[in-house]
């Protein structure tokens, strides 16, 4: 068995950087670990996260992939109370309105599922894919103009990774009227809203989806 410091290989960049160009059994396993126990999150401890972490998270989100370089994604950091007030009552309405989708046992496993903690979460984060944007000067959009939105889906995915392991979670709220919370932001018309997110310290831990848990759905087996 080779040892993780003669596995993970470093090449110099430069003072202060290296980059590793393979990894370690050892760091295999981690990974995999870290892809097992990274949940969605709805249920929050109320407590604050340190001072820089949320930078720290967001440095590593901007390691993510993107259609030609463009780096499509915009992260607001949703802070006003009144603000978080109102997407909550958007969140209401929508998922009202999901609820009224469903009938009889379906509806009452709906409507006892917890589907946001956007009043625990003590970071929202509304997360858009700026349309308007130069950067990459169209590279790979010709055809397949969502790859913009794709982009700032691979970099929410790196963003819950990271933050999974810092030991922050976090929860992906889509529940909610694209339009309107990007009125309720007032952001650039070109931005288009591509999820809600609530960050902040998991009330417990579990390598099993909540909404496998509740009975609503299970992971397929292969
Ligand atoms: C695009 C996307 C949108 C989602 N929207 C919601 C949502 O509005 N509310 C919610 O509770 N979970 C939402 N989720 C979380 C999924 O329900 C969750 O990923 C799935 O049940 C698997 O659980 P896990 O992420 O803990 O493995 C969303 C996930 C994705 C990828």
């Amino acid at each position: 068995m080779i040892s993780s410091s003669e596995s993970s290989k470093r090449v110099g960049l430069g003072p202060g950087l290296h980059c590793i160009v393979s990894f370690s059994e050892e760091f295999r396993e981690q990974f995999r670990e870290l892809l097992v126990w990274r949940r969605d999150v709805r249920r929050f401890r109320p407590e604050p996260l340190p001072e820089g972490l949320l930078d720290t998270l967001l440095e590593l989100t901007r390691l993510a992939p993107s259609v030609g370089l463009s780096e499509p994604w915009r992260f607001l950091r949703v802070e006003s109370e009144e603000a978080r007030a109102a997407i909550r009552i958007e969140f209401e309405t929508a998922n009202k309105e999901a609820l009224a989708g469903y009938s009889g046992e379906q509806a009452g496993l709906y409507s006892r599922l917890k589907l946001a903690g956007l009043v625990e979460a003590p970071v929202h984060l509304a997360v858009f894919a700026d349309g308007g944007t130069r950067q990459g000067s169209g590279l790979g959009r010709r055809t397949m103009p969502e790859m913009l939105e794709y982009s700032v889906v691979s970099a929410i995915t790196v963003l819950w990774l990271a933050a999974r392991a810092h030991g922050v979670g976090m929860g992906w709220v889509s529940i909610l009227d694209a339009g309107r919370v990007g009125a309720i932001l007032g952001v650039p018309r070109e931005w288009g809203l591509v999820a809600y997110l609530c960050l902040g310290y998991a009330a417990e831990d579990s390598c099993v989806p909540e909404l496998e848990r509740a009975g609503w759905e299970r992971r397929s087996a292969t």
